[in-house]
């Protein structure tokens, strides 16, 4: 569905979508599930959770929010996609929060001795989420756990072992609650499969 409005400025998305995967209800049901899990697994040990930006924001939002223990919060920011809807498998960190000592350095938060739990929205090919969790273990912690709210059905390019998941989904290529494609649709709040010659234009 298209809609214009006065100013015309046009609100296209629900029409660019194939189908819808999870809507809003579904997601929050998923998330009280697994924020008691968390809740239960954690509740004698303080909790830093590390937020692999921008996909896992309203993800994190949400999932946070249900869970009633001290815990902190540390963000993350990586590329990995460039825009397009296969990974590059080359990953770039940057701490979302700029460094004191600036430069462009990657600081990463002070998670020594501390559980971490690896917030991020999706696994694809896993090279994210290995270079996430491959680059936090070198500063100590005590223990790491990753939770992601999708992770497709399909071979990896690099294995990664989730704590948490959200759901399991095809491999296809989904947008809405965090998830973006070119920038868009983040803002969704339910998620869906994103029409083939969407994707098909912009690999052009
Ligand atoms: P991976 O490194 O291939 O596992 O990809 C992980 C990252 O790619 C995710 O954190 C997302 O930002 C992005 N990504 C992978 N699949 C999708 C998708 O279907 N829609 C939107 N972003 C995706
Ligand atoms: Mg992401």
């Amino acid at each position: 569905m298209i809609s214009a409005l006065a100013d015309g400025l046009v609100i296209v998305v629900r029409g660019d979508l194939e189908r819808v995967l999870f809507d809003e209800p579904a997601i929050h049901r998923r998330l009280d599930d697994i924020a008691a899990q968390i809740s239960n697994d954690f509740r004698e040990r303080e909790l830093t959770v590390i937020a692999v930006l921008h996909g896992s924001l309203m993800f994190v939002a949400d999932l946070l929010r249900r869970i009633p223990l001290p815990l902190k919060l540390e963000c993350l920011s990586v590329a990995s996609y460039y825009g397009k809807a296969q990974t590059s498998g080359e990953v770039t960190l940057k701490l979302a929060t700029a460094s004191p000592s600036g430069g462009g350095q990657i600081t990463l938060p002070n998670v020594a001795g501390r559980d971490i739990l690896i917030l991020d929205d999706i696994l694809d090919s896993g090279h994210t989420l290995a270079a996430v969790r491959e680059t936090l273990e070198t500063a100590r912690p005590n223990s790491i756990r990753v939770c992601v709210l999708l992770s497709k059905k399909k071979q990896r390019a690099r294995q990664v072992d989730v704590d948490y998941l959200g759901f399991e989904i095809e491999d296809e290529f989904v947008v809405g609650y965090g998830l973006d494609f070119r920038g868009r649709y983040r803002n969704l709040p339910y998620i869906g499969v994103l029409r083939r010659e969407l994707l098909e234009q912009a690999e052009k």
